[in-house]
């Protein structure tokens, strides 16, 4: 297996509310268990990520709350952290946009899309508070829509008619913050010149077909309608600050001390500065290189489907305007919306489940299998409570639980506990080496949904397999036969540890010890290959049940 350097490269979470069950069904859990297939797979691995600090997502919640910026991070960052741990994402660092380091590169990034020439600046109409005397982000600003005339929409599109609207086109436009009177006063910004990008940006996306169908369609659609300059920044006093004293004279803008870099200009610079940081904890320098200028290492980026456009058109614009032979994505793994019982997610309307709830009521396992039995990876999917609770019950607990219960109980029973796994069926092994491959080819291009129900296909197939050999039938009238037949079911679950690990990790951890698969040594070390007899097992009862029954 020629081991690569793999970029696991996670969406950074805005700091401002909870997370709720489609963030982890959306990136969270899929980059978790794609990251731990391929370090199993002996890939070197970087799964990183940060909390996203800067933006108006963050300084309208903070305002509407009469919280500073920083008292909102303050407030969400640690139910972050403990959300990370409560699921066992599998980080190698997990950052924010916060830091020093972040803080330099994205204005060195920007002095240097300057230098090459992508960067122009231009003069245009904003809405501007004369009561509150600063520029209003167009979510702060509410009015009449010129089109359909329905009262209260947002400055950029009306959710009555659906239209898009430019600034300055609604009608008595007021502020949301204080409602007063707002008006239109020029203000001057840095734009990214993507047009100019455009021809590399598109050469990029036509060699990335192994994208998912609608992915890549989506993105082509984009290409299609051609790209416009896009400004990079904003009239907000919080975020990351111009390098002023690097600009040259004739290249500043107006008023710039009051201006911050674009939110999405500077949160996807993370997944190269978190990279920096890393390096540095390591020190080992060599690092970012391996990542980032090495045309073998690859990427995969984790995001829900409205980060779309900032992954696979602006983002890599950014890096091709660098000149500097970064490595570009390999694949984006791009997940619809998951819903609530079939409604949007939205706290307002209370229709929400908050992730650290429902992981400390339930444990991590059975949210983690029952996200992983609905991933919305081509179509929007829904979290249905009796879905949840069926599917945990009906399948974690009574098909794949009570497998390991079955197999572990008749080697106690029969068997001393102990076995040698040898003798197994043969068509037992080919079924299982042909999932493996199978598995390993769907994993590789992350369609995790289809291998997570080609796993709980196994188990069906090892529980029919027991329910046909009956072992405690057999082993009245022929013990080795008996013996025969719990080693082929053996054998099935020590690959079935195998096989659930990058989706439930602690259940599987626990199945192995279970059947002390560690203690016997039947693995040198943990790797996503099958066991191949003969190999020995020692069961801890004690570790029994594997997994227990909920109810709402
Ligand atoms: N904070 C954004 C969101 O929650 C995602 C940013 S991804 C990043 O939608 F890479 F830009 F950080
Ligand atoms: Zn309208």
């Amino acid at each position: 297996m020629l081991s690569q350097n793999i970029l696991v490269a996670v969406a950074w979470p805005y700091v401002n509310g909870e997370i709720h069950v489609g963030h982890l069904a959306g990136y969270l859990l899929p980059a978790d268990a794609f990251a731990r297939w391929a370090r199993l797979r002996g890939h070197q691995v970087l799964m990183v990520s940060g909390a996203d600090c800067h933006g108006t997502p963050i300084t309208v919640e903070a305002e509407k709350h009469h919280l500073s910026p920083q008292q909102l991070i303050d407030t969400y960052l640690p139910q972050i952290k403990e959300l990370i741990k409560l699921y066992d994402l599998s980080y190698d660092l997990f950052t924010t946009t916060q830091t020093s380091n972040h803080q330099k590169i994205v204005q060195e990034f920007f002095l240097k899309l300057l230098k090459n020439g992508y960067i122009f600046k231009k003069e245009d109409y904003q809405y501007y508070s004369p009561s509150q005397k600063r520029f209003l982000p167009d979510r702060y600003v509410e009015g009449e829509c010129p089109y359909c005339h329905s009262p209260n929409q947002r400055a950029d599109q009306c959710e009555v008619c659906g239209r898009v609207l430019d600034s300055g086109q609604l009608i008595n436009p007021h502020s949301k913050l204080d409602g007063q009177k707002v008006i239109l006063k020029k203000s001057e910004h840095y734009y990214l010149d993507y047009p100019k990008l455009e021809k590399e940006i598109k050469n990029f996306v036509l060699k990335s077909k192994h994208w998912r169908p609608w992915v890549w369609q989506e993105t082509m659609g984009w290409l299609k309608e051609g790209l416009k300059p896009r400004p990079i920044s904003r009239d907000l006093e919080w975020g990351i600050p111009f390098p002023k004293d690097k600009i040259p004279p004739s290249w500043q803008l107006k008023n710039m001390n009051k201006k911050r870099f674009y939110v999405w200009f500077d949160a996807v610079i993370g997944y190269i500065s978190a990279v920096r940081e890393y390096a540095q904890k390591k020190k080992k320098g060599s690092l970012f290189s391996e990542f980032w200028h090495n045309p073998s290492s690859r990427h995969y980026y984790f995001m829900g489907q409205d980060n779309l456009a900032f992954h696979t058109i602006f983002w890599p614009g950014q890096l091709i305007g660098q000149k500097d032979n970064y490595t570009l994505s390999y694949q984006e793994c791009i997940n619809k919306f998951l819903t609530l019982e079939g409604k949007k997610f939205s706290k307002s309307r209370g229709v929400i489940i908050n992730s650290l709830e429902v992981g400390k009521k339930y444990g991590s396992d059975p949210i983690r299998f029952y996200l992983f039995s609905i991933l919305p990876e081509n179509h929007e999917s829904s979290w249905y409570w009796t879905e949840f609770v069926r599917t945990v019950n009906g399948v974690l607990v009574d098909k794949v639980a009570n497998f390991f219960q079955r197999v572990a109980l008749f080697q106690e029973k029969f068997f001393g506990g102990e076995l040698l796994v040898k003798n197994v069926d043969p068509s037992i092994i080919k079924y299982t080496l042909t999932t493996f491959s199978s598995v390993n080819q769907k994993m590789e291009s992350c369609s995790l949904g289809a291998v997570f129900k080609e796993v709980i296909e196994v188990s069906n197939k090892a529980n029919l397999y027991l329910n046909q050999k009956e072992p405690w039938q057999q082993i009245k009238v022929s013990p080795s036969a008996a013996k025969d037949s719990l080693a082929t079911a053996t054998y099935l679950a020590a690959n079935l540890v195998v096989l659930l690990s990058p989706f439930i990790p602690s259940f599987s951890q626990r199945a192995s010890v279970l059947l002390g698969l560690e203690q016997t040594s039947a693995q040198k070390q943990p790797t996503f290959s099958p066991y191949s007899p003969p190999f020995k097992t020692k069961i801890n009862p004690s570790f029994l049940p594997l997994a227990k029954k909920i109810s709402l």
